[in-house]
C-alpha cells in the first residue's frame, strides 16, 4: 500500500507500455485503483496487466493508438464499460523527436502532433461526458519542462507541450463547475525510452546534455501523479513541475 488510497477508483492511463506510464499504472494499482492500460505495443501492456492482476490488483490492457480518434474514444469508453467508472484519465502517451526545424523530417512532426496533441484531445473528449455524468473526474496530462521553456532543436516538441499546457488550463476552468479536476505534470529529464526513438546523432546529443545529471526515475513522476490523484475531492493540484536536482533549466 501507499500513502494514498485509490480503492474503488478507476484510472485510465495512456502510454502504459513503458517509462512514466508503466510506473504510474503500477503505483495506481498498488494504491488500490483498477487500471486500464493503453499503448500501441499490445504485448507490453498485456504483460503489465498480468503482473498487476497477479499481484492482486485489477488491470485491463487495451491496445490503442491514442492519436487515432476512434481508437482513443474506444479506449476511454471500454474502460468505463469494463471497469464500471472513470475516475481519472492520465494522458501520458507521447513521443519526443528532436532536431533542428530546418530540414526536419516532417513525419517526425506529424508523429509528435499525433500522439502528444491529438492523443490528449481525443482521450479527453471521450472522457468528459462520462465524468460530467458522474459529477466527478480527474484529467491528468503529462507535459514537460519543454512546455515551459523553448529551446533550439526542440521546436515542435515544445509546440506540443506548450499546447497541452494551455489546453489543460482551459480544461481546468471548464471542468471546475462540473466536478472535474485537472492537473498538468511537468517532468524534467527522466530515465525512460523517450530519447531512444530519435535519430542516433540526436539521441547521443540528448545523452550528452544530461551526462552530469542524475536523472529522475519513472517512479518519481508516478509519485507526483499519485499525489495529485490522492487528494481529497476539494483539493485540486493544478500543476506539478519536477526536475532532477542538478537540472538547471
Ligand atoms: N522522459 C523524460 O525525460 C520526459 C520529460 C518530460 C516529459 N515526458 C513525457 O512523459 C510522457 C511519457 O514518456 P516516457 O518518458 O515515459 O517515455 P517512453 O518510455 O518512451 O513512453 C512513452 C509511452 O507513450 C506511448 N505512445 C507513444 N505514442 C503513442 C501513440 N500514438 N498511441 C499510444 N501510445 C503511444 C508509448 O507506447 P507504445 O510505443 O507502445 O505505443 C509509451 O508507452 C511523454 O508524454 C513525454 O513527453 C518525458
Amino acid at each position: 500500500m501507499t500513502d494514498y488510497d485509490l480503492s474503488d477508483q478507476v484510472v485510465a492511463i495512456t502510454g502504459a507500455s513503458s517509462g512514466i506510464g508503466e510506473a504510474t499504472a503500477l503505483a495506481c494499482a498498488r494504491a488500490g485503483a483498477a487500471v486500464s492500460l493503453a499503448a500501441r505495443r499490445a504485448e507490453r501492456i498485456e504483460v503489465l496487466a498480468k503482473r498487476i492482476n497477479d499481484e492482486g490488483g485489477r488491470a485491463i490492457a487495451l491496445p490503442t493508438d491514442v492519436g487515432h480518434r476512434v481508437q482513443a474514444a474506444a479506449f476511454v469508453e471500454r474502460t468505463q464499460a469494463e471497469l464500471g467508472r472513470l475516475d481519472a484519465l492520465v494522458n501520458n502517451a507521447g513521443v519526443m523527436l528532436l532536431g533542428p526545424i530546418d530540414g526536419a523530417p516532417i513525419e517526425e512532426w506529424q508523429e509528435m502532433i499525433h500522439a502528444n496533441v491529438f492523443g490528449v484531445l481525443y482521450c479527453t473528449h471521450a472522457a468528459m461526458p462520462i465524468m460530467r455524468e458522474q459529477g466527478s473526474g480527474h484529467i491528468v496530462t503529462v507535459s514537460s519542462v519543454a512546455g515551459r521553456i523553448a529551446r533550439a532543436g526542440s521546436g515542435v516538441y515544445n509546440l506540443t507541450k506548450f499546447g497541452v499546457g494551455a489546453f489543460s488550463e482551459s480544461l481546468r476552468q471548464e471542468g471546475a463547475p462540473l466536478g472535474i479536476r485537472v492537473t498538468l505534470i511537468e517532468p524534467g529529464a527522466v530515465a525512460t525510452e523517450l530519447a531512444e526513438h530519435n535519430r542516433p546523432e540526436i539521441a547521443e546529443q540528448i545523452h550528452k546534455t544530461f551526462a552530469d545529471v542524475t536523472l529522475l526515475e519513472p517512479d518519481d513522476i508516478a509519485n507526483a501523479i499519485l499525489y495529485a490523484l490522492g487528494q481529497p475531492a476539494n483539493v485540486s493540484v493544478n500543476e506539478v513541475l519536477v526536475r532532477p536536482s542538478a537540472q538547471a533549466r
